[in-house]
């Protein structure tokens, strides 16, 4: 019988918490009041979303998820530099973030800002670090392509840009896919395809495209079902269960899928995509069963 889904997920998140925690350790020339919100921040109960991804596609290519746990923290350290940054008063002005007041109003927002910088050049300083120059090197460049000026930045310009446009009833269902394939799904599926990269560190060569392809694929779907269910959640979620404000996109007037097609459409297009992530697999076979299994838990969170 296969290992149960969340049994195996609670295992890597422990492996993963031991990793952050490892990789925020006092250091010569770090201010004590900088590691302080940079550990406030990322220490903070988050659900690993990203750094479960890496591990378990490395998994699923025949690695093991000690290799991928660098990536997977590389790619949370980015995920919460952007959470503290989206939070700003400049950006989404939120005060609650992971059941905790956001790093601006516990440590004012020059040192949340800073916080942030910290944490996004420390993600490419841990890649670095951490395998075979080639791999390394390709995964800074993916992670930085994923991230920056046409990823998750550019997503979030658009983001703000559109709010409260008045030409906002003018805009389509493919921008809203593109502004959120950008804003989140860029880095979910950077997360997953530097899980596999991760398995064949030691051996770059043997990497087969296919593999990296079908599983960006899955990425892909499961990055915009990903982001589909934070905005339901906004519209249908409580600020206990999730850790942070919600009611907060329409008053701010932000472009989301519940905002343009309505709850149970966008629920069913989040469905669809699941469905669609999971037919991206079907070939790998056993060692992807996990990754396969990964969508009904994003349908069906509450946090
Ligand atoms: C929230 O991400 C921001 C989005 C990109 C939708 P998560 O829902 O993964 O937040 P944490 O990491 O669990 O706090
Ligand atoms: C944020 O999207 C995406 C990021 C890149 C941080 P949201 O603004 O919807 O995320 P929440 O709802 O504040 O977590
Ligand atoms: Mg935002
Ligand atoms: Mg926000
Ligand atoms: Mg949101």
């Amino acid at each position: 019988m296969s290992e149960d889904l969340r049994e195996h997920l609670q295992r890597h998140r422990e492996e993963i918490e031991g990793h952050l925690q490892e990789s925020l350790r006092p250091q010569p020339g770090c201010p004590d009041s900088l590691l302080e919100a940079m550990r406030y921040s990322l220490l903070a109960p988050g659900k690993r979303l990203r750094p479960l991804l890496a591990l378990l596609a490395c998994e699923a290519c025949g690695g093991t998820a000690a290799q991928a746990l660098p990536v997977g923290t590389a790619v949370e350290m980015i995920h919460t530099y952007s959470l503290i940054h989206d939070d700003l008063p400049a950006m989404d002005d939120d005060d609650l973030r992971r059941g905790r007041p956001t790093c601006h109003k516990q440590f004012g927002e020059a040192l949340a800002i800073l916080a942030g910088d910290a944490l996004l050049t420390m993600a490419f300083q841990v890649l670095a670090e951490s395998y075979p120059a080639p791999t390394a090197a390709r995964c800074c460049v993916e992670l930085a392509r994923a991230a920056g000026a046409a990823g998750m930045v550019g997503g979030q310009v658009d983001d703000l840009a559109w709010e409260r446009q008045p030409g906002q009833g003018q805009r389509r269902l493919d921008d809203l896919e593109y502004l959120h394939t950008r804003k989140t799904g860029a880095l979910i599926r950077a997360a997953l395809r530097l899980g596999v990269l991760a398995a064949y560190a030691e051996r770059p060569h043997d990497l087969d495209p296919e593999w990296l392809a079908r599983i960006d694929h899955y990425g892909h779907c499961l990055g915009l079902a990903f982001q589909i269910t934070d905005d339901l959640l906004d519209v249908e979620g409580q600020a206990e269960q999730t850790g942070k404000r919600v009611n907060k996109d329409a008053d701010r007037g932000k472009l989301t899928y519940p905002g343009f097609l309505g709850v149970t459409a966008s629920r069913q297009r989040a469905e669809r995509l699941c469905d669609e992530a999971r037919a991206h697999l079907s070939p790998l076979g056993e060692s992807a069963r996990f990754l396969v299994q990964l969508p009904r838990l994003v349908l069906e969170r509450d946090r």
